[in-house]
């Protein structure tokens, strides 16, 4: 019986295999609609996503087209990576050329190209060490591990009871420690149990800082300097500069999450820039591969950064030599082109010229640099996700952040003469709805 059973077992396993090895030989479609791309997407892939209908095959500069050729302005550039545009000819080359000559080493060796990037990337944003990591959220862990070790070793906090505060509304990635920081339900709900020493207090609220800080465990307060995922919430003038004060006071880290406002994106190298504040560290990433490769990056001083020691951090590709050919390539895109100032000065016009659309459905329009939201006003008939499918119906491509933000978030490459075009897609896209 048992026997039997085994061989009926092991019948239906050899079976599967066969079909698996035969149809494990993939079929390649010479082109596919955007129908077909939803479709296997929704059949294949795991649904943590949901996307703007729209199957996107080739890209260029500010452009992206979609498999049946039709040409979009992107005002999203991959939620700020795309900074330098997207495919940016130097960025490709850096990386044509270096993956030709060595791409991965591991940690585990030297190689030639990582302390190039190490002296280029802290001479130009003033820090005495860089730790190199792939995602946004990888550098956003790093930077808590830097704090704690820190707390430990230098402020003196006992053991395992170091805390970290964040604000309300922050967003910096999806792993069990951002999400255990988080306030959005979508993010948390179901993925408990939660990092314990993690504070939460409101965004753009100096008196709660002031307040939270005063516990003597406390050893970082991390920040978003405009919150972007949130829905582009820009803190009142004077907010950073007063980050920098309570956190000296009360000898807390100030860690600045750059990923997304970083690197030109509001129109200063740095968003702490606009109120001329330095940071104990800075969380890069997004845009220092221009939307190439993930890189991102933890920038802080000696104090801080010498406190891990080998072993007690790492990744296998964090640092690897292609990865730091392409991010000084992004780096000295955004320099040579004078992104930071493009976008101030487009933001400007973004801002003033929006902020004329009808105020029967539109509450407000917030913003730095290129980095903008339009809120409205939500009806049954009206809400973002609605508003985006009819500017993707008028060639431009944009995604709500929440039911009534919707993020404008273009390269930075982007002209006047096309900011007027797209302006003008938006205001009568948004018009069509009075
Ligand atoms: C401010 C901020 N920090 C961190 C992250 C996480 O970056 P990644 O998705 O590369 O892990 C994001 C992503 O949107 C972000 O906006």
């Amino acid at each position: 019986m048992l026997f039997n059973a085994c061989g009926r077992f092991l019948q239906r396993v050899l079976s599967t295999q066969l079909v698996r090895t035969h149809s494990s030989v993939p079929q390649l479609q010479a082109s596919v609609t955007s129908d077909q791309v939803f479709a296997r997407e929704s059949k294949y892939g795991a649904h943590n996503y949901h996307p703007l209908p729209v199957a996107l095959s080739r890209a260029k500069g500010i452009y992206v087209w979609d498999v049946e050729g039709k040409r979009y302005y992107d005002f999203l550039s991959a939620y700020s990576a795309c900074n330098q545009g997207h495919n940016h000819p130097r960025i490709v080359k850096a990386m044509q050329d270096q993956a030709e000559i060595l791409t991965l080493t591991s940690r585990a060796f030297y190689n030639d190209v990582l302390g190039e990037y190490e002296e280029f990337i802290t001479t130009m944003f003033g820090y005495d060490k860089v730790l190199p990591m792939n995602t946004g959220v990888e550098g956003g862990e790093t930077a808590c591990k830097l704090a704690r070790k820190w707390g430990y070793n230098v402020k003196g906090v006992p053991k395992n009871q170091a805390r970290i505060v964040f604000a309300e509304g922050n967003f910096w990635g999806r792993t069990l420690a951002a999400v255990s920081s988080s306030t959005d339900p979508d993010c948390y709900e179901g993925f408990g149990p939660y990092m314990p020493g993690f504070d939460i207090i409101p965004f753009n609220d100096l008196g709660a800082l002031e307040k939270a800080t005063q516990d003597p465990t406390v050893v970082a307060f991390m920040v978003e300097p405009i919150q972007g995922e949130a829905g582009v919430n820009v803190p009142n003038p004077g907010y950073i500069q007063g980050v920098r004060e309570i956190c000296n006071k009360h000898n807390v880290l100030f860690i600045a999450d750059e990923v997304q406002t970083g690197l030109a994106r509001t129109g200063k190298r740095l968003c702490v820039d606009h109120e001329n504040v330095r940071p104990d560290m800075i969380i890069l990433g997004k845009a220092l591969s221009g939307g190439m490769y993930p890189v991102s990056a933890v920038l802080a001083d000696d104090e801080v950064m010498l406190q891990i020691k080998p072993g007690e951090h790492g990744s296998t590709y964090g640092g690897n030599p292609l990865a730091c050919k392409i991010a000084m390539a992004a780096l000295t895109v955004l320099e040579d082109e004078k992104l930071a100032e493009n976008a101030q000065h487009l933001g400007e016009i973004v801002r003033s010229e929006l902020s004329q659309l009808d105020k029967s459905i539109i509450a407000g329009v917030r913003g730095k640099g290129l980095l903008n939201a339009i809120i409205i006003k939500e009806t049954k008939a009206f809400d973002a996700w609605k508003v985006c499918l009819r500017l993707r119906d008028n060639g431009l491509l944009a995604k709500p952040t929440h039911g009534d933000i919707i993020r404008l978030a273009p390269p930075l490459t982007l002209t006047e003469e096309q900011l007027y075009e797209c302006l003008d897609i938006i205001k009568k896209t948004i018009n069509s709805f009075v």
